[in-house]
């Protein structure tokens, strides 16, 4: 069994309370959704026109839903963050793409389409302001021609110590190299072939016991191969397809609390029969920009394994 990760036997009723491994305090991002709307296309998710003949009800429930996330996040015991929203800049709400974070440096995002590249000096000044209040040690830009769009494709599983990358749709494969290169974490580069599952926040969510949820048909053959062998069949949790277009594999973990738009009831069994209580959250505006809960978030005091058993 990997450091961080519970032995599959045990059950889940042995696991106390306070054995959940997650820092006291989870610091998050959020970007508050003053100016989201669907106004360009870049994931089949996006219908713009389907936006225009809703924006009222659309906005308004974006609103409420984002207000009853970041309530639910700060009852789990998250202080939240916020980026100050931007006319213009509709997915600024998706701060999971802001960057990737850990260990106390941010690699801010190169974005793939020109519609979200005007966000990145944006974001770049939000993690310097973070930085002079010394809430982060280092901030670093990718290098010139490589795409790497945050946290969304650049999914940490902290009890592993591995970052699962998604390529094919935003960000580059050779992005792998930079991401292990500065924080000294082993990278699994997965391909993306399904275009709704166009971000890897989107197909795969790794759970704080050790758990993976992912929607299998997000991944080619051999992706699949790869993430049985690394996670194991027992601890893979596939998400149905129901499910998955309702993008309940993009959820925000913090311990055994799983926030998310909506799940079955079947995929809510298999969480609950593993220890994890479940809170749907009304978010699913956010769908209409191919988002929900783990896209709005961004997690800032994300630790590798190495740095947490160095500190004092
Ligand atoms: N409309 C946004 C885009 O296509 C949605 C991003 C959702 N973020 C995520 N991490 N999956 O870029």
């Amino acid at each position: 069994t990997a450091p961080g990760l519970w032995p599959s036997a045990q059950p889940e009723s042995a696991r106390p309370e306070s054995a959940w491994p997650e820092p006291a305090r989870p610091r998050i991002i959020m970007c508050a959704p003053d100016h989201f709307e669907v106004s360009y296309t870049i994931n089949p998710w996006m219908r713009p026109d389907e936006w225009e003949s809703r924006r009222a009800e659309l906005s308004g429930a974006a609103a409420a839903g984002w207000s009853a996330l970041r309530n639910r996040l700060h009852q789990l015991g998250a202080a939240v963050e916020l980026v100050a929203p931007h006319p213009g800049l509709p997915d600024l709400v998706f701060t999971a793409n802001a960057a990737v974070v850990l260990d106390g440096k941010a690699l801010v995002a190169r974005f793939r389409h020109p519609e979200r590249r005007p966000e990145e000096p944006h974001f770049r000044r939000f993690f310097d302001g973070l930085a002079s209040r010394g809430l982060l040690d280092a901030v670093h830009d990718m290098p010139p021609g490589l795409c790497l769009e945050g946290a969304g494709d650049c999914v940490h599983d902290a009890g592993r110590g591995v970052f699962f990358l998604g390529h094919g749709f935003r960000s580059d494969r050779e992005a792998a190299a930079v991401v292990a290169d500065l924080f000294g974490e082993e990278v699994e580069p997965l391909e993306l072939v399904d275009p709704r599952f166009y971000h890897m926040d989107t197909a795969l969510c790794p759970l704080s016991g050790g758990e993976v949820l992912y929607v299998p048909g997000a991944f080619s053959a051999e992706g699949r191969g790869r993430l049985r062998e690394r996670i194991g069949a027992d601890r893979l949790i596939a998400v149905p397809e129901a499910d998955a277009v309702r993008l309940a594999a993009n959820a925000v973990n913090l311990g055994r609390d799983v926030v998310l738009a909506e799940a079955s009831d079947d995929l809510k069994a298999a969480l609950a029969e593993r220890g994890y209580r479940v809170h749907e959250v009304p978010i699913r505006s956010f769908g209409l920009s191919g988002g929900s809960a783990f896209c709005l978030t961004l997690r800032l005091d994300r630790r590798s394994v190495r740095a947490a058993a160095a500190a004092p």
